[in-house]
């Protein structure tokens, strides 16, 4: 590591240590202290993540951080820091919770900032991406999730901070989350290393469906099996627990999860207009192709009974449809 690095993972440690003190001791921390409480985190909680807040105030971290002798170009390029058009710096997290990002060997090299707010600027700051912080290359809350995950021979696949903190609260700990962005192949593949089994549970917004779709062709390309998650458009795992509790969450969104097929059935009827008689020929086409990749003979069956069912086609015509896709498979 350059010695640049070096000096922003010795930042990271002193401003997280810091910033967890104020949120659970100081007056300066209270209006994050209370932010959290009003969204049912405990202060046990808190510390397991070691969730931090960063006063309002436009030099409190500068003046920490250049007081303990750490240079201020490292604390620009790092994103602790910004410049403003007067040339002066100012603290870039202040007035955020800050959550910090850890490795998978449990070192902190970068932070997520939550404004109190969901009305004025950006709802999220992220450190800046470097040699140190990767968003891509990282899970969050991987580090504490990996033994679960592997005990349990599944891993649960979130968005963001609060979804995988609320489900650690209620005792759901083999969480991580992307942290907003797209699943990578660097992420699916570290999974990948621990578990056979990912369930994905993304928000039910139109955003959270399409990317579960992606996740999903992400991972089984790469050989995990997936299960994926329903949730109402409104929800995410976070509102959903807070709502719910934790033994819903798990009887009636994990343990009720799609395999793959239905995921893929009832995410492709958003596509096709199922009244229009061309247009659900062009469905029970796209199903059967994609059954066409799926090699377990119950599951075909299964799938084709499905069709069979609602679409008043016979088994026969399914299955020799379904042959003729099977044959284009190299
Ligand atoms: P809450 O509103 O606090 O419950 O956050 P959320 O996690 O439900 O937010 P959302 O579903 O919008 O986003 C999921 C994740 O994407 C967040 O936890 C962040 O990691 C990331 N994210 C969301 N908005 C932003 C943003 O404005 N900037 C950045 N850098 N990341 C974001
Ligand atoms: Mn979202
Ligand atoms: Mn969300
Ligand atoms: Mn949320
Ligand atoms: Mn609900």
């Amino acid at each position: 590591l350059s010695e640049e690095t070096e000096q922003m993972l010795s930042a990271y440690e002193w401003l997280t240590k810091l910033y967890h003190h104020l949120i659970k001791y100081q007056k300066d921390g209270k209006d994050g202290l209370e932010y959290l409480k009003s969204r049912g985190i405990t202060k046990e909680t808190l510390e397991e993540f070691q969730v931090g807040y960063a006063p309002n105030k436009r030099d409190f971290t500068a003046k920490f951080l250049m007081q303990k002798g750490y240079s201020k170009p490292m604390l620009l390029k790092s994103g602790i820091l910004a410049g403003n058009d007067n040339n002066e710096v100012i603290d870039r997290f202040r007035g955020r919770i800050i959550f910090p990002i850890r490795n998978a060997l449990g070192r902190t090299v970068g932070f997520g900032g939550r404004s109190l707010t969901d009305d004025s600027g950006p709802k999220y700051l992220n450190s800046s991406e470097g040699e140190l912080f990767q968003k891509s290359k990282l899970l969050y809350n991987f580090d504490m999730a990996k033994r679960h995950i592997r005990k349990e021979n599944e891993a649960i696949l979130m968005e963001g901070y609060m979804d995988v903190i609320s489900a650690y609260q209620a005792g759901i700990k083999n969480v991580v989350a992307t942290m907003g962005t797209a699943l990578t192949e660097t992420q699916a593949k570290l999974l990948n290393r621990y578990v056979d089994t990912v369930i994905i549970c993304y928000d039910g917004d139109s955003a959270g469906i399409e990317a579960r779709y992606k996740a999903s062709l992400l991972l089984r390309s790469i050989g995990c099996d997936v299960r994926i998650a329903n949730l109402d458009a409104n929800e995410d795992p976070d509102s959903y627990i807070q709502q719910h509790g934790g033994e819903a969450f798990r009887e009636r969104v994990i343990r009720t999860s799609d395999s793959y097929m239905s995921f893929f059935m009832r995410y492709q009827r958003r596509h096709f207009n199922l009244q229009v008689e061309s247009e659900r020929i062009e469905y029970i086409e796209r199903v059967l192709k994609e059954l066409s990749m799926i090699e377990s003979a119950l599951e075909r069956e299964y799938y084709i009974q499905e069709l069979h069912k609602e679409f008043d086609l016979s088994v026969e015509t399914l299955m020799s449809q379904l042959a003729q896709y099977d044959k284009r498979v190299p």
